[in-house]
């Protein structure tokens, strides 16, 4: 045995209850009552919970995007999300016209290889179909383990997006293989009409982010996914779920039994569109915006009903400098905010203040994205799963900054946020990799996470 956790309060999706946890050659080996430690490292977790490492489903790391690349590189990231209790990082390198998926994926391994500090796994963001070269190569990705893939109903000036036409393909091929599609969703045409009248008028703060892209601009995306998931009886997978009738919509869509899964991010459910009323607005934007108070009370209420899925961070950063270049024209501002490290912390204090459970937290953040994405061997605390083990302090009270976070970015829409209860330890298949406010673990440690195809 190389190490005992014992006497904490074990938490998975199902039950709560107090247990040792051994683990060796960065296994779960036996879960029990007084297991003796045979010489093993032991940790003394009275008093603490002891979770299973969230999985953050959505970052966005060492991206170029919005004229510039996102604040966080691999190393940055996934160092801050090993200190926020995130054990897996789920990528999202973006295929471009001409290129193909394994070509895309690879890049990035070569870079993770050097720098993760926690386990990483990819979907493909698919923005060109290479004349339907890309469709036939989603089996190879499969085999891969690269079973999502993603579009975009939004960017089109950023050459990403794709119409209706390529998203069944993809939907129709994806489902064909064993892999998810996931969507962000918008409507590109009424974002851009609303735009353009704006910019005309001279309204150009951060707010006309806001009602550029309002909740019916979303809906009427989220609405287009479900019915074209729906038809095509395929599986889909909504990331950043952020506005109200969209959600409705899509929770109506999987009663009535198709196959749709729903993601939101702590952004949409801590903050509303008024913050893009602030002087600082800017460094809030990120698409979908925040929307009204209705929508967030509808998030809420679906977080605790169970009809949301996951909960991801949608993480990518940009530096302060880079947020200012759209101080007078919002269209200016690259899109995104940090998020990696405060998932976690930010659910489980939800939990801490009797909001959800600790369990429903569990299920949310780990193993809901495990199965959803094939991730056989985390999401859970169990015999012969990966040891990524989060010890939390549920008493410790802390104030997130951006001096205390551990990424490379300049500034946090977190900042002043109090959460109940913190991470004190992280464990990455049985290596620490964060220890009571300081990052342990080390650059290349994290493995690529190759995920099984969907039944
Ligand atoms: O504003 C965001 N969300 N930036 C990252 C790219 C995306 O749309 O997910
Ligand atoms: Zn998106
Ligand atoms: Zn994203």
């Amino acid at each position: 045995m190389d190490l005992i956790i014992k006497n904490g309060t074990i938490v998975t999706a199902k039950e709560s209850y107090i247990a040792d946890i051994a683990v060796k050659d960065g296994k779960i080996v036996n879960i029990g009552i007084n297991l003796t430690d045979d010489g093993a490292k032991v940790i003394d977790a009275t008093g603490k919970l002891v979770l299973p490492g969230a999985i953050d489903a959505h970052t966005h790391l060492n991206m170029p995007f919005g004229g510039t690349v996102s604040a966080d590189s691999y190393l940055a990231g996934t160092r801050a999300a090993a200190c926020g209790g995130v054990t897996t990082v789920f990528d999202y390198p973006v295929q471009r016209k001409g290129s193909g998926i394994m070509e895309t994926i690879n890049g990035k391994k070569e870079i993770c290889e050097k720098e993760a500090c926690v386990d990483y796994a990819f979907h493909c963001c698919i923005t060109d179909l290479n004349g339907g070269a890309i469709l036939d190569e989603f089996k190879d990705a499969v085999a891969n383990g690269i079973t999502s893939f993603k579009c975009f109903f939004v960017y089109k000036k950023e050459g990403m997006m794709v119409d209706d036409g390529t998203f069944v393909k993809i939907l129709l091929r994806a489902k064909e293989v064993g892999a998810m599609t996931n969507v962000h969703a918008e409507n590109p045409d009424l974002i851009d009409m609303n735009t353009e009248k704006f910019l005309k008028e001279g309204k150009t703060s951060a707010w006309y982010h806001y009602l550029s892209r309002p909740e019916f601009v979303e809906a009427e995306a989220d609405k287009r996914a479900v019915h074209w998931a729906k038809s095509v009886n395929a599986p889909v997978y909504i990331v950043h779920m952020a506005d109200k009738e969209g959600l409705e919509a899509a929770i109506a869509a999987k009663e009535d039994g198709a196959e749709i899964y729903i993601e939101t991010c702590p952004q949409y459910l801590e903050f509303t569109c008024d913050v893009y009323k602030r002087e600082d607005g800017r460094n809030f934007v990120c698409s979908p915006p925040m929307k009204g108070k209705e929508s967030q009370d509808a998030l809420w209420k679906a977080i605790k009903t169970g009809a949301i899925d996951t909960v991801a961070t949608d993480h990518c950063p940009f530096q302060s400098y880079e947020k200012d270049w759209g101080k007078d024209d919002f269209t200016k501002i690259p899109n995104g905010c940090a998020g990696v490290e405060n998932l976690y912390p930010y659910m489980l204090s939800a939990a801490t203040d009797g909001k959800i459970t600790y369990n429903r937290v569990v299920e949310l953040c780990s193993t809901n994205p495990a199965k959803i994405f094939g991730c056989t061997k985390k999401g859970s605390l169990a015999i012969g799963k990966d040891a990524d083990i989060v010890i939390y302090d549920p008493t410790k009270d802390f104030t997130i900054s951006v001096k205390n976070m551990h990424s490379d970015y300049d500034h946090t829409i977190w900042e002043g946020k109090t959460v109940h209860g913190y991470p004190v330890q992280t464990y990455v298949r049985g290596k620490l990799v964060f220890d009571n406010g300081n990052f342990v673990g080390e650059p290349g440690y994290g493995q690529f996470i190759k995920r099984e195809p969907r039944k």
